[in-house]
């Protein structure tokens, strides 16, 4: 018997999970439920945890292999499978990374294996006089994709799209000042540009997905530098401006888990210190996309 309920939000994305306690071991049918509502709403809350970095670990690999973020300065040291995501700073260091989420975007999706499932489980949420800010926001890639045109969706056949870390780098070093400008050498210690697929396949409902995001996209392959850009700026509007959303306003001790295939997403900076906002995170390595 277990006291789980899970209430679906407004729209098509989303989904509250009470009554779960992911700081030990699950037992098969509640992780089973767990595992269906990602499938079924994308993006899912766990209301009421709080749990140490191993434990958020262990909880995450019931869903697969986590992953160490490239950014190795970000990990937790005793567990780096687990990143940090922040905007405070500890003697002098920023804690974690303080521009993630700036783009839309689709987790690691510049890596060979993008990752399947991200889980972020909030410590401290900026709030004040009652209202919360830095809201994590989610489009759907399912439905975005159902409603492009018979000619879009026939264009779009067979073409991939290059994912860069290292464009998204330095983009972010320019814009928000918060990480280092880096030479080409830099550079060269973080991934190549990943290609995958610009519809893919969801490995596990079948539906296709739009599989680009304004954060790590640049550019589409075999097509003229100005056809890419049309295509991807169509595209990136597309997907972040449907009606397929949901926006999660934190609560501390929510474990938000999402399924990159389905949705991507993107965090509002809204709030400066004194306001902290202080996030645990670790990814679960998905199939190579196709
Ligand atoms: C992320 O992009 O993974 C972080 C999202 C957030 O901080 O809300």
């Amino acid at each position: 018997m277990t006291n789980l309920k899970i209430t679906a939000a407004a729209g098509p994305i989303g989904a509250e999970i009470t009554g779960a306690d992911v700081s030990r071991p699950l037992d098969t049918e509640i992780f089973q439920a767990i595992d269906g509502a990602i499938d079924d709403y994308a993006v899912i809350v766990i209301r009421d945890q709080n749990l140490t970095a191993p434990q958020l670990a262990d909880f995450s690999r019931r869903f697969g292999r986590p992953q160490v973020n490239v950014r190795q300065t970000a990990n937790n040291d005793g567990t780096p499978e687990v990143g940090w995501i922040s905007n405070v700073t500890k003697d002098g260091k920023q804690v974690g990374s303080h521009d993630a989420g700036r783009y839309w975007h689709s987790d690691l999706c510049y890596l060979e294996r993008p990752s399947k499932l991200t889980v972020l489980n909030a410590l401290e949420v900026p709030t004040k006089d009652g209202v919360t800010y830095g809201v994590t926001q989610f489009a759907g890639t399912v439905p975005a994709y159902d409603a492009l045109t018979d000619e879009m969706k026939h264009r779009l056949e067979g073409v991939q799209g290059a994912n860069s870390y290292r464009t998204m780098w330095n983009r972010k070093a320019i814009e928000f000042g918060v990480r280092p400008y880096l030479n080409e050498a830099e550079l060269a210690k973080y991934p190549e540009d990943a290609i995958h697929p610009v519809v893919r396949i969801h490995p596990k409902t079948g539906r296709k997905c739009l599989f680009v995001c304004n954060g790590y996209t640049n550019a589409l392959i075999g097509l003229t530098k100005e056809e890419s850009e049309e295509i991807l700026e169509f595209l990136f509007d597309h997907i972040t401006g449907s009606d397929f959303k949901y926006e999660h306003q934190w609560r501390v001790g929510d474990v938000l888990i999402w399924d990159n295939c389905a949705v991507q997403h993107k965090a509002k900076f809204d709030y400066a210190l004194p306001l902290r906002r202080l996030m645990q995170r670790c990814t679960i390595e998905g199939d190579k996309p196709y």
